[in-house]
């Protein structure tokens, strides 16, 4: 029997991190492994709407194939923080630096807009999440038990608990 050798395409595609749009809502279910995720997606692009949050994506070809959500905090006192969360990437496309590029482009979002201080969660089991915050001057400053719940597609109630480690930095306009 002859074996034909493998022929390997090597192709560089453009990541553009961008805000999401309406018409990213379905794609970000990435064909169904996020389903359950539908109505936290659907809220978050309302609270953007309405300047609460916001939505990063990182698009390939039109496709979120990464994303990273944040939410403004405000206590009407002069402290203004950002919380990140959601940070996610398709895993075909991990280590190629589109989880740092999503949270440098996030930081600058918030600097922006006046706030000073992010807030982001590595859950415990997470170390790979810890060391890419703490590579970009995040440091951790507590722990969290890490529950909460939401309200899948099929609109059933689900709880997490997921214990994590809460992390912060501070940022200033560059
Ligand atoms: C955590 C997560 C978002 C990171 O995304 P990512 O795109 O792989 O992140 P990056 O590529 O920027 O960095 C990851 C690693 O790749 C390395 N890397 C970055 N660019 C690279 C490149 N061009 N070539 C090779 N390696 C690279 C980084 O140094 C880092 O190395 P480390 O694991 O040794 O620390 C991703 O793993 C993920 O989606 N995980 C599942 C969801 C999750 O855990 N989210 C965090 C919630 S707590």
């Amino acid at each position: 029997m002859t074996t034909r050798e493998q022929s390997v395409l090597n192709i560089s595609l453009p990541v553009v991190i961008r805000i999401a749009t309406q018409d990213d809502l379905p794609r970000l279910e990435w064909y169904g492994q996020y389903i359950h995720f539908r109505n936290l997606f659907r809220r978050a692009y309302r609270d953007q709407q309405l300047g609460t949050r916001l939505m990063l994506v990182a698009d390939c070809n039109g496709f979120p194939i990464g994303h990273v959500f944040m939410l403004f905090l405000d206590d009407g006192e002069g402290n203004r923080q950002g919380y990140l969360y959601s940070l996610r990437v398709m895993e075909m496309f991990h280590s190629r630096g589109i989880g740092t590029g999503l949270l440098i482009e996030a930081e600058a979002q918030l600097a922006t807009r006046g706030y000073d201080h992010i807030t982001i969660a590595a859950a415990k089991t997470n170390p790979a999440a810890r060391r890419l915050y703490e590579r970009l001057g995040y440091k951790v400053f507590t722990d969290d038990k890490g529950e909460w719940s939401y309200t899948d597609h099929l609109g059933k109630v689900r709880h997490v608990t997921e214990p994590c480690w809460l992390l912060q930095k501070t940022i200033t306009l560059r």
